[in-house]
């Protein structure tokens, strides 16, 4: 077999509004796998190793060229005018890509008597920009049935149960060969009863493209230049026409609406995931699993129901995700597990665990068995090898050292109102629960600090940081200032039965707490009595470390 040559160039069509998606943002940048519409053909594109890609803009031009210098920065944009209709697009993308040519061939320098030639040679290769699942194999089958069949154009074509907007194709009885391209609005009723329809992938010798675009008229039910036109003259001119017949119609398929954009995305996704089946990961349910196209998975990676891995996620091998989990552009490393957990730019080390309830904001890292658990927020956060944030904190703007703990109910206190300021902490530390670090605030290798602390200066390495002021007890308090209610009751009995009182002592203690009870609860607890400032014995063991 003969190798097929690469085509002098691909155009996409994106120049087209997309009415029927009633939205502000045209319907080629309507993200399906993770990647706008055009994305997808441009990447198919790709893989046929053009001379060049040109893609014909228009509706939105602005936006459309922003997302395409960002998919694919070689491409050449092309302006169409305002005349409409596919075979207008081809046209303008067609001058452009000459011209470019012609500047090329006369910059390489030309040998005495050569003239600079029309411009490109060869196949030019057309695809809409709103056929999300034409893959780079299926163009390549276009283009070498175009080749080995020596064809002027060579159509891809699919059948459907409803053809209904489609161009059909009409073939000659004898030889199956393509006679012209009927658009919808333009068809007799024999013609609409034809299955077969176009699905604006071509292949083109471009030379017949060329000549076949000069003599385009909008003659037709929709005033537009049709594309589908230069089919009837490459026949005019006695060329062959071809289709090839693609038996999966959802490669082909365009999107119109909302309704195929979802049945496209999901029938996308169905792909993406079976290939990884095949290659090793277990998915315990396709059906809610999401993997974007970029997404990379090692063999022995497991994913559980209602997981979403998005943009340039990878997950390496043994790593187990979900259920109930969203990673976008997430590293996960081998033998990790994420559980109910929602991250984005975010690395989650070699063993180490996230979740359930995580929130791994950008600029997380958690190190090799690193632990990141319930309730908890990390962001712009260093946690290094063997730390662990248990439970109930926010970690922001921090860096952790290795195997220290976070006591639950922690917060990173990075925000003044104006600026964000670090926290670091370093190795060894076991920090109390229910902490405040007010950044910038270091606390050193090996120290601890207490329950309740709010930790505003440095702590040196081995220190005890301790903020929290000594408790005091006010004895009797409850049965003074809230008599009669249940927990009055309940400690008087308390109180009867530990202490053993006598009779006397009851009747005292029952006197006490008739005694000048205040209405206003919120009044009794801000008011001090002298006699309730006595502070009670022991009652705080950290206060001796002052
Ligand atoms: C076109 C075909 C039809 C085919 C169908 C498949 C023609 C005349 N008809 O019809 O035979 O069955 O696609 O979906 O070609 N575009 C431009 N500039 C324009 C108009 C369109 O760049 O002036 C682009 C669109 O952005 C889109 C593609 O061309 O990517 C197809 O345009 P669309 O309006 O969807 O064409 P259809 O009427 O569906
Ligand atoms: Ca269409």
């Amino acid at each position: 077999m003969t190798e097929t040559p690469q085509p002098a160039a691909v155009i996409v069509l994106a120049a087209g509004q997309g009415t029927r998606m009633k939205s502000a943002l045209p319907k080629i940048l309507h993200p399906l796998g993770g990647k706008p519409m055009v994305g997808h053909a441009l990447t198919a594109a790709r893989e046929l190793q053009p001379g060049r890609v040109a893609v014909v803009v228009r509706h939105e031009r602005d936006l459309v060229a922003e997302a395409v210098g960002r998919l694919d920065p070689e491409a050449i944009l092309v302006d169409q005018d305002e005349i409409p209709g596919t075979g207008r697009a081809v046209q303008c993308a067609l001058e452009a890509l000459d011209s470019k040519a012609q500047a090329a061939a006369a910059a390489a320098g030309l040998a005495d008597g050569e003239v600079v030639g029309d411009g490109i040679e060869g196949s030019v290769v057309v695809v809409a920009g709103d056929v999300p699942l034409l893959d780079g194999a299926t163009l390549g089958q276009l283009l070498a049935a175009h080749h080995a069949d020596g064809n002027a154009v060579t159509v891809l074509t699919t059948e459907v149960d409803d053809a209904t907007g489609y161009g059909r194709i009409v073939r000659e009885k004898d030889t199956g060969d393509v006679l012209e391209i009927v658009e919808h609005k333009d068809a007799s009723a024999d013609q609409l009863a034809i299955r077969e329809i176009n699905s604006s992938v071509y292949v083109f010798d471009a030379d017949t493209l060329r000549r076949g675009l000069t003599g385009l008229d909008s003659k037709n039910a929709q005033g537009e230049v049709y594309l589908t036109d230069v089919v009837a003259f490459a026949r005019s001119q006695g060329l062959h026409v071809r289709a090839l017949l693609a038996d999966d119609p959802m490669l082909v398929e365009g999107v119109n609406d909302r309704v195929a954009l979802s049945v496209l995305a999901r029938e996308m996704n169905r792909r993406i995931v079976e290939e990884w089946q095949r290659a090793g990961v277990t998915v315990q349910d396709p059906a809610t699993t999401w993997i974007d196209v970029d997404v990379e998975l090692a063999p022995d990676v497991t994913l559980l129901p209602n997981t979403q891995l998005q943009g340039a996620t990878v997950v390496a091998t043994g790593a187990t995700i979900g259920p109930d989990t969203t990673l976008t552009d997430v590293e996960v490393g081998a033998g990790a597990t994420v559980v109910r957990t929602h991250g984005s730019l975010a690395v989650i080390g070699e063993s180490a665990t996230v979740g359930p309830f995580a929130y791994l904001r950008p600029g997380t890292s958690l190190g090799r068995k690193g632990k990141i658990g319930t309730f908890v927020e990390t962001k712009n956060a260093e946690i290094g090898e063997g730390s662990k944030v248990p439970h109930l904190s926010y970690v922001g703007d921090a860096s952790i050292g290795e195997h220290t703990n976070i006591g639950a109910a922690s917060v990173t206190v990075n925000y003044d109102g104006v600026h964000k300021h670090r926290t670091v902490i370093g190795s060894h530390a076991r920090t109390g629960a229910d902490n405040m670090f007010v950044a910038p605030v270091t606390v050193g290798d090996g120290a601890y600090t207490a329950a309740g602390s709010v930790i505003r200066r440095d702590v040196p390495a081995g220190a005890l940081g301790v903020t929290a002021g000594q408790q005091r007890n006010i004895e009797g308090w409850v049965g003074r200032r809230r008599p009669g209610t249940a927990a009055a009751d309940a400690a008087a009995g308390a109180l009867g039965a530990e202490s053993g009182l006598g009779d006397q002592a009851q009747r005292q203690l029952a006197q006490q707490n008739a005694a000048g009870a205040p209405t206003a609860p919120q009044a009794a607890a801000t008011q001090a009595e002298p006699a309730d400032q006595a502070p009670a014995p022991g009652a705080d063991k950290e206060g001796k470390s002052h």
